[in-house]
């Protein structure tokens, strides 16, 4: 029989600091996963020093309590896996720098993988068969892209947004109407309060045969409309531009699927943990299968960090114990 892997994952690439081990690739011995959105709120947004001081206090702790609710030993771990790239410069050193510090000293391999292709790891996770190809689409605060996905590490690239992140888009409507930060769940929330549900935002991207998005038109009618009608109903526009904004990343996706004959699509990226976009997906999907992860592993986790090293481990990719960090992919 052989021997079962184990792995560290460290995620600190913008507001959440996390530690996970993970087991054989697929399965979560530990998730924890510190949010320091309290502190970033007074802010409306992710101030980067913050950030970066936040994850240097809380990171050690963190480690401690994933390796204890794992029931492993420093001395059981295969390997150390963390995102380098992309994200905050200050706050990525964090995590790689722990993560170069445990594989100095217990001798085990560094690895390093991309947080975007961790997100897009997050399914497999909790069980989803590893099907490829498979269309997958990222969809967070900092990112909304389209890829195909042959296999682990093998992606072509289809599309991105042209301008704001579907993400940041729902986030700066909810700083204009006073909803709260982080914008897409307080959106979510009064949006899931609407009763006339009319959809008065426009339709973005109506005429466009690509895989690309853009989100600052509807950005700017959204500013327009409140603005023209200063008396504007919260929870009704919130639900019109959540609606143009999730329609959008479904048509794309489906699109996508249908164009390249695939039959499956996977999601994740904090967006995704929205159950509207879940039920649009479900109204528009046909015969296409959609796998999105629960929504603790949509939005930034060490898990999927881990489970996606686990295959750059067993394939002998590791990084050198000089590895850098990327503000981009
Ligand atoms: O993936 P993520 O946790 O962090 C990165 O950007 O890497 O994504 C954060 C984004 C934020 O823009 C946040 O408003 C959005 O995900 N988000 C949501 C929901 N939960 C988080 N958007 C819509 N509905 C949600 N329930």
């Amino acid at each position: 029989m052989s021997k079962d892997v184990i792995g560290l994952g460290l995620e600190s690439s913008c507001d959440e600091t996390a530690a996970s081990v993970v087991k054989n690739g697929r399965e979560i011995l530990s998730n924890i996963i510190y949010s320091q959105i309290d502190l970033h709120r007074d802010y409306n947004g992710v101030v980067p020093e913050i950030a970066s001081r936040s994850h240097l206090e809380v990171i050690n702790s963190l480690i401690d309590k994933a390796m204890k609710d794992a029931g492993v030993n420093f001395d059981d771990l295969d390997y150390v896996s963390t995102a380098n790239r992309p994200g905050l410069i200050g706050s990525l050193i964090i995590s790689l720098q722990s993560a170069k510090a445990a594989a100095y000293t217990l001798g085990i391999p560094l690895i390093t993988v991309s947080h975007l292709e961790a997100h897009m790891y997050a399914p497999y996770l909790e069980g989803a068969e590893m099907l490829f190809p498979c269309i997958g689409l990222l969809v967070s605060g900092g990112n909304t892209a389209l890829f195909k996905i042959r296999g682990i590490g093998d992606y072509e690239f289809l599309g991105r947004t042209r301008d704001d992140a579907a993400g940041e888009a729902l986030d700066k409507a909810a700083k204009f109407m006073n909803l709260g930060y982080p914008g897409g769940p307080e959106i979510e929330k009064a949006a899931s309060r609407a009763i006339k549900k009319s959809l008065f935002m426009p339709k973005l991207l109506a005429d466009s045969n690509d895989y690309n998005f853009s989100y600052s038109g509807l950005k700017t009618a959204l500013v327009n409309y409140c603005k023209k009608n200063p008396d504007y109903e919260v929870i009704e526009t919130a639900y019109s531009f959540q609606e143009r904004a999730l329609e959008l990343l479904v048509r794309k996706s489906i699109r996508a699927a249908e164009d390249h004959g695939i039959k499956r699509i996977t999601a994740a990226g904090g967006v995704t943990a929205n159950k509207r976009l879940r039920e649009i997906f479900k109204e528009k999907s046909g015969g296409i299968e959609v796998v999105i992860p629960s929504p603790v592993l949509c939005t930034d986790n060490a898990a999927m960090t881990a489970g996606l090293g686990y295959h750059y481990f067993i394939s002998g990719n590791s990084a050198s114990l000089e590895s850098d960090v990327f503000p981009r992919e």
